[in-house]
C-alpha cells in the first residue's frame, strides 16, 4: 500500500486541455478534453490500474510473490505491468493476436509478459485459467472496474475535470463525452454527475461493431457481436463494468469517422492522439452541431485516452488504413465542415 501511496504522491494530475474551434467558440460552444495521456503509463488506465491494485490487495487477494493477470488490450496491461513491477510482483498480460507492437514492447519493458489467444472473445477465460494455474491473481478489469473507482470523489476523474473547469465561461458542462471498454470509466462519471447532482448528461461514444449501443437501447445482456476495430473501446459483449442506467445517451460512431476524427482533432491539438479519442471527437462535433442547429450555448468535456504515437504502425499508417479500413476522405471532409 505504501508503495502505491508513494507512487501517488509522486505523480501530477492530468491536464485540461482547451480545443477551441473559432465557429463554435462563436456560437457559444467550448470543447475541452482531459489529457489521460500524460499519465505515466501514458493512457486513462493509469488510474484504473491504481484502483484495482489497491482493490485486490485491500481484499487480501494479492500478497508477497502473488503473479498478477489480466485480460486487456493493452492500454490496461501497460498501466498494471507499471504497478506490478512497482510491487515486485510477476504480470501476465492475455490480449488478441494482433495487439499494436507497441503496447507489447511498453507491457514487456515493465517486466509483463504477453499471452495470445485467436479470438479477442476468449481473453476473459484464458486470463482466468492462467491466475487459477499459477495459483495466482486475476484482476478482471471488465468485471471489477465499475467496483474498484470511487466514484463519489477522491480525486477521481470526474471530480478532477469539473474541478478544472472552475473558470471557464461554462464551468459546468452540458455534456460529458466518453468511449466504453470495460465501462469504468462511463460508471464512474455518470454516477459522479448524479451524486453531485450536476445537470450535465453522459454520452457514451461507441464504436461501429460493438454491442453496447444495441444494449443500452435493448437492455439485453446476451449480445453478441464481431466487436470494435478501435482499440481500447467497443465490446462483442456486454462486460459487468458497463453500467447503461448511468448513460443519457449513446453515439454510433463508424470507423471511417473515428479515424478522420483522430487526425482533424490532432491538427487541432497540433499533436497525435489515439483512435478511440477520434471516436469521442466525432460525438463530441455531432452533440456540438445539434446544440448549434437549436441556439444552446455551453461547454462539451470529453478525454484525450492514450497518445497516437502508440499506433505509427496501424491507424496513423495510411496504407495499414486503407487496406484495413478504406477511404477516410469523405468522413474528413464532413467533420471538417462541423467546424466552419
Ligand atoms: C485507449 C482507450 N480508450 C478508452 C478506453 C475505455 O475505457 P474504459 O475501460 O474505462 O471504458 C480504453 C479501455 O481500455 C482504452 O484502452
Amino acid at each position: 500500500m505504501g508503495q502505491i501511496e508513494a507512487d501517488f504522491q509522486r505523480s501530477a494530475d492530468t491536464h485540461l486541455i482547451a480545443a477551441p474551434v473559432p465557429a463554435l467558440v462563436d456560437a457559444g460552444i467550448d470543447l475541452y478534453f482531459k489529457d489521460e495521456s500524460t499519465h505515466p503509463t501514458g493512457s486513462l488506465k493509469h488510474r484504473l490500474a491504481r484502483s484495482l491494485f489497491l482493490y485486490a490487495l485491500c481484499n487480501g487477494w494479492i500478497a508477497e510473490g502473488t503473479t498478477v493477470v489480466e485480460a486487456s488490450s493493452g492500454s490496461t496491461a501497460v498501466s498494471e505491468a507499471y504497478f506490478a513491477r512497482l510491487l515486485g510482483l510477476p504480470f501476465v498480460a492475455v490480449m488478441p493476436k494482433g495487439t499494436s507492437a507497441e503496447k507489447l514492447a511498453q507491457i514487456e519493458f515493465y517486466g509483463g509478459k504477453c499471452h495470445f489467444v485467436e479470438r479477442a472473445a476468449a481473453v476473459n477465460e484464458e486470463a482466468r485459467a492462467l491466475a487459477k494455474a499459477s495459483s495466482g491473481h486475476y484482476l478482471d478489469q471488465f468485471t471489477f472496474a465499475e467496483r474498484a473507482t470511487d466514484w463519489r470523489g477522491n480525486n477521481n476523474i470526474a471530480e478532477s475535470m469539473i474541478a478544472q473547469m472552475k473558470h471557464e465561461r461554462f464551468p459546468i458542462p452540458k455534456w460529458v463525452v466518453v468511449g466504453a471498454g470495460t465501462g469504468g470509466t462511463s460508471a464512474t462519471i455518470g454516477r459522479y454527475l448524479r451524486y453531485h447532482r450536476l445537470p450535465s448528461r453522459l454520452c457514451v461514444a461507441d464504436p461501429e461493431g460493438s454491442v453496447y449501443a444495441r444494449y443500452h437501447a435493448t437492455g439485453d445482456k446476451g449480445l453478441l457481436s464481431d466487436g470494435s476495430r478501435i482499440e481500447g473501446i467497443g465490446r462483442p459483449q456486454v462486460e459487468l463494468s458497463f453500467v447503461r442506467s448511468v448513460v443519457c445517451r449513446m453515439h454510433t460512431v463508424s470507423n471511417l469517422e473515428s479515424i478522420a476524427a483522430m487526425h482533424v482533432l490532432g491538427d487541432i491539438l497540433g499533436r497525435r492522439v489515439g483512435p478511440s479519442t477520434g471516436t469521442n471527437f466525432a460525438s463530441v462535433l455531432t452533440l456540438a452541431t445539434e446544440m448549434r442547429a437549436r441556439g444552446e450555448k455551453g461547454s462539451i468535456l470529453s478525454l484525450i485516452c492514450d497518445a497516437g504515437d502508440r499506433y505509427r504502425v496501424s491507424y496513423y499508417d495510411e496504407a495499414w488504413v486503407r487496406t484495413h479500413m478504406g477511404d477516410i476522405g469523405p468522413a474528413r471532409s464532413a467533420l471538417l465542415a462541423k467546424l466552419t
